[in-house]
């Protein structure tokens, strides 16, 4: 079974971070420059939750704010649920869609270890799942053939 740490070591561990008071449109920039959709929101060396496209599209001209006034803080999604480097991708797809989130952090001891998108999860789900049928057609070749 596909654990984060294997994930993390194939994709990396880089993690963007925000502050809470930094403004919505800075946290937007940088999301676009990095290619990412989420940002960690970190305050004192600790996660205080993650600031996502999704909360971007629901919580800022919806509710008649702006990206340039609100703070991230003001539209983050928090409390935040995450994994640890020991925990299998089936875990994680269980945790993103019974939250119905996205992104999760790989948190141990306070410290931040990594994120790990819905994306890098199926993928390793799929990959997982390859290499299991390749598995079971090696084996019922060389059982019949
Ligand atoms: N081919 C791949 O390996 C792969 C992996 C993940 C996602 N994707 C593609 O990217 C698109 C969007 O992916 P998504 O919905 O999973 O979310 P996403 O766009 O947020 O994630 C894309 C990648 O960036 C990483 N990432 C996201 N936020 C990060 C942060 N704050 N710090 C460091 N890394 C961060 C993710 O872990 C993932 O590897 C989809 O089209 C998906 O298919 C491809």
């Amino acid at each position: 079974m596909m654990t984060v740490k294997e994930i993390l070591d194939a994709k990396g561990d880089k993690v963007w971070t925000i502050g809470p008071d930094a403004k919505v449109i800075d946290a937007l920039k940088l999301m676009a420059d990095k290619r990412v959709g989420a940002l960690v929101v970190v305050e004192k060396g600790c996660v205080v939750g993650v600031f996502s496209e999704r909360d971007y599209a629901r919580k800022v001209v919806l509710e008649g704010k702006t990206s340039k006034d609100t703070p991230v803080k003001d539209i983050m999604t928090s409390p935040v649920y995450g994994v640890r480097r020991e925990s299998t991708a089936e875990e994680c797809m269980a945790l993103m869609t019974n939250k119905h989130i996205r992104h999760l952090p790989v948190c141990e001891n306070d410290k931040l270890l990594g994120v790990v998108s819905i994306g890098d999860v199926v993928k390793s789900i799929m990959t997982e799942q390859k290499i299991t049928i390749e598995n079971l057609q090696n084996y019922i070749m060389g059982k019949y053939v």
